[in-house]
Parts: C-alpha cells; structure tokens; sequence
C-alpha cells in the first residue's frame, strides 16, 4: 500500500531531530531518516512507545537512535531537549517539526487557558525548536527545517478552531523564518498532509465511513499512512530540494 522511498545520500550522516517522532507519522519519519543512514534524534512525551521504538531502530540501523523525553508545551524543556539532541548527534542539519494534538474542541467551551494549552503544542514549539535549532545548523553551514501543518485548516473543519489557528500559522511562521534564514542557507518549509489514517486517527476520530467518504473525495481512491508522508520529508530535507525555501507540500491524495 505505502510507497518505496529513494535514497538520498546527503542525509547520510546528517543530524536530524523529530519532534513527536515516538508515534504516527513522527515515527514513520523517524524509521525512514535511520534508513537514510542519517543519525537521529527523537522528542516525545509518550514514553514506553518512543522508548521502544527507538531500541528496535538502534538494533537495526546504522546508528543508535535517541529518544529524548520533554513536553515541547515547556519552552525550557524544548529548547533544552533540541541542545541534547544535538550534542548526543555531535551535529544538527534537520529540524523536522512534527508534533501536535488534534483535539476537539467547541465554540461554546473553549476557555483562555485551553486555547493557550493547544496553541502551546501546536504552535508555539515550531517556533522555539527552530530557535534554538538555529545556532547548531549555523555551525554547520546550513540545514533544513520542515514543519507540520495540515490541510485541516482549509476544509473549514468547526471542531478545532485552535488547531486550525495553529496549523495555519505555522505557514506564516515558515515564511518568515525562511526570510530570516535564507541568508545562513538554512531552508524552512511545511508539509500539509490530507487525512493520514494512524492509530490514534483511528482510536480517536475515524470510522469505517468516515475514512470511506475522505477516500471518495480524494484522486487517488486509497488510504493514505504515514509511511506516505516519509517520501516528501526527506525530500525537502535533502540538497535535492537545495534551491527550495518558504514554500509548502500538501501531500493529501488530491483532496484539494
Ligand atoms: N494524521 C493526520 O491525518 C494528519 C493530518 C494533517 C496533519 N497532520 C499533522 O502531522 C503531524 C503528525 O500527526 P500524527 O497524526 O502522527 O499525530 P500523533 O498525535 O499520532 O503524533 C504526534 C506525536 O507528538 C507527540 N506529542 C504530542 N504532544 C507533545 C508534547 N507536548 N511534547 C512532546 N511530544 C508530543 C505525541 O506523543 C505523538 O508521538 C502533526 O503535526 C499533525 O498536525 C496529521
């Protein structure tokens, strides 16, 4: 069902950091960086998942994979987490933005301090991960930084406001940091993904139906997995996207 992904020889040995890389689409991208002979670091809050998954890629990859605990909601914890990444790495080239939590929430019910608290995972981390990302890619010469957004915020979806808020603003935040950026060839872009079918899609939000009428409405009549969204991460990771910056990839099975 998933795609093959080609080998991007540049990202051998790079440093590459994943936010949320323990489960969904973050570990996909976490199992297919490793592949890439990339050495790769993970944060996440979920503990037994990453803890595992990170064991069972040590095994079998190039190099050890680190798992590194922190809530990315706590400033102090983020930037401290991204410093340890790129100290165990002994290099950081990639930053790949990734964690979020979709949550559900009313009109009605929404209060100042959850709109605070979703905002503070779903927006807030993109932008402090890449500040202090930063000085390590300079050393570097460069690097990339691919973040998460989500086609969500286009499909005029009433039971996530704050999460639209979020994922439409990390566009922006991907601009302006590519402008910033640029001059130190460190390139910034996003990733839109339609609907990505993972088990907590599933747990959580998706039913045989709901996934059946997301399909019809898509060109391409499959599900899509996260293993889908590996192909374009590494793309826009890679020097084969090296003239590519402020710029974004919806990667939604043709929804839009
Ligand atoms: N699955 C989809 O259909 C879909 C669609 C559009 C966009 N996206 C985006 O793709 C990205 C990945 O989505 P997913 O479905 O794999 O999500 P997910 O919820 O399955 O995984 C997110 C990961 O982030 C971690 N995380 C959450 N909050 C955290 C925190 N405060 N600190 C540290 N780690 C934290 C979780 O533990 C989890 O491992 C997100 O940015 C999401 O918005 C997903």
């Amino acid at each position: 069902m998933s795609t093959s992904v080609a080998q991007y020889p540049d990202l051998a040995g790079r440093g590459v950091l994943i936010t949320g890389g323990g489960s969904g689409i973050g570990a996909a991208l976490t199992t297919a960086f490793a592949a890439q002979g990339a050495r790769v670091a993970f944060i996440d809050i979920a503990v037994e998942e990453s803890r595992a998954l990170a064991e069972a890629l040590s095994a079998t990859s190039q190099h050890p994979v680190h798992f590194i605990e922190a809530d990315l909601s706590d400033v102090a914890a983020a930037q401290g987490a991204v410093n340890e990444a790129a100290e165990r790495l002994g290099r950081l080239d990639v930053l790949v933005n990734n964690a979020a939590r979709d949550d559900r929430h009313d009109l009605e019910t929404v209060t100042d301090s959850y709109w605070d608290e979703n905002l503070a995972v779903n927006l807030k981390p993109v932008f402090f991960a890449a500040q202090a990302a930063v000085p390590h890619m300079r050393a570097q010469g460069g690097g990339a930084i691919v973040n998460f957004s989500s086609i969500a915020f286009m499909l005029n979806m009433g039971e996530l406001p704050a999460y639209a808020t979020a994922k439409a603003g990390i566009l922006g935040l991907t601009k302006s940091l590519a402008g910033r950026l640029g001059p130190d060839n460190i390139r910034v872009n996003a990733i839109l993904p339609g609907m990505i079918v993972t088990e907590r899609q599933r747990r959580l939000w998706l039913t045989d139906q709901s996934i059946a009428a997301m399909i019809e409405r898509q060109c391409l009549k499959r599900m899509l997995v996260a293993e889908d969204l590996a192909g374009p991460t590494l793309f826009l990771a890679s020097s084969a996207s090296a003239a590519m910056t402020a710029q974004w990839i919806i990667v939604d099975g043709g929804i839009l």
